[in-house]
């Protein structure tokens, strides 16, 4: 069940100082990662506001990172090239809303960028299922989207290893992340069913030691 990819932390930067941002990159650099983790929220399809293209586009002029930009929009359609421009390196958008989601993806990629499906805790995994093929990753909310520092739901742990085991069976090779609510306990649990990529945004940044954690929950 666990996946051939390495398993990357991916530090998710609402739960950075937002008014330092930079300063929270530098501290994801410093603890060796390579990825960070952006909430794109419109207030809309999720109940919070945070940052657009701009903001990212400063962010990409002060780190080379690689950008996992996560879309909570109800019209991520609207928005791709937008965040491409900004410097996006994954654009990862919800199934949940009524928008041309195969089409967006194949833009996505068009434009050089990877893509990706996100589903919220409640949404069944075989709506997914249309779209495996032409992802590069599959994200899987383990909280109800909008917020950080909520508690990891065991509920999802299924639905995880329904993903493992297509990827298996269809011969796909989509990265699998989960977010929400990640820790050294859920971490663990997410890994042995095959995620290879995990999103943490309170327990990165509350570490004591983030280059312990980022190895613990890597290991
Ligand atoms: C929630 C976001 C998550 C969140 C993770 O809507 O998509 O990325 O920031 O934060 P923690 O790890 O604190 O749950
Ligand atoms: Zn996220």
């Amino acid at each position: 069940m666990r996946s051939s990819y390495e398993k990357i932390l991916a530090p998710s930067i609402l739960a950075g100082d937002h008014a330092d941002l930079k300063s929270s990159l530098r501290e994801i650099e410093a603890a060796g990662l390579s990825w960070v983790h952006l909430d794109i929220m419109d207030g809309h399809f999720v109940p919070n506001l945070t940052f657009g293209p701009q903001t990212i586009k400063a962010m990409r002029s002060a780190s080379s990172l690689f950008f996992d930009v996560h879309l909570m929009l109800d019209n991520p359609d609207k928005f791709i090239d937008a965040f491409i421009d900004a410097g996006a390196d994954q654009i990862t958008i919800h199934i949940e809303p009524d928008y041309p989601i195969a089409e967006t993806l194949k833009h996505i990629r068009q434009r050089g960028c990877k893509c990706g499906v996100v589903l919220n805790p409640d949404t069944p995994a075989e709506a997914a299922r249309p779209f495996l093929a032409v992802c590069d990753i599959v994200l899987l909310m383990t909280v109800q989207p909008g917020f950080g520092g909520q508690k990891f739901r065991e509920d999802v742990l299924p639905k995880i290893e329904t993903f493992s085991k297509w990827r298996e069976e269809l011969n796909l090779n989509y990265r699998l992340e989960v977010d929400g609510g990640v820790d050294l306990k859920s971490a663990g649990s997410c890994t042995k069913r095959g995620v290879d990529t995990l999103v943490a945004g309170s327990a990165f940044f509350d570490a004591d030691d983030r280059k312990l954690f980022k190895a613990t929950v890597t290991a």
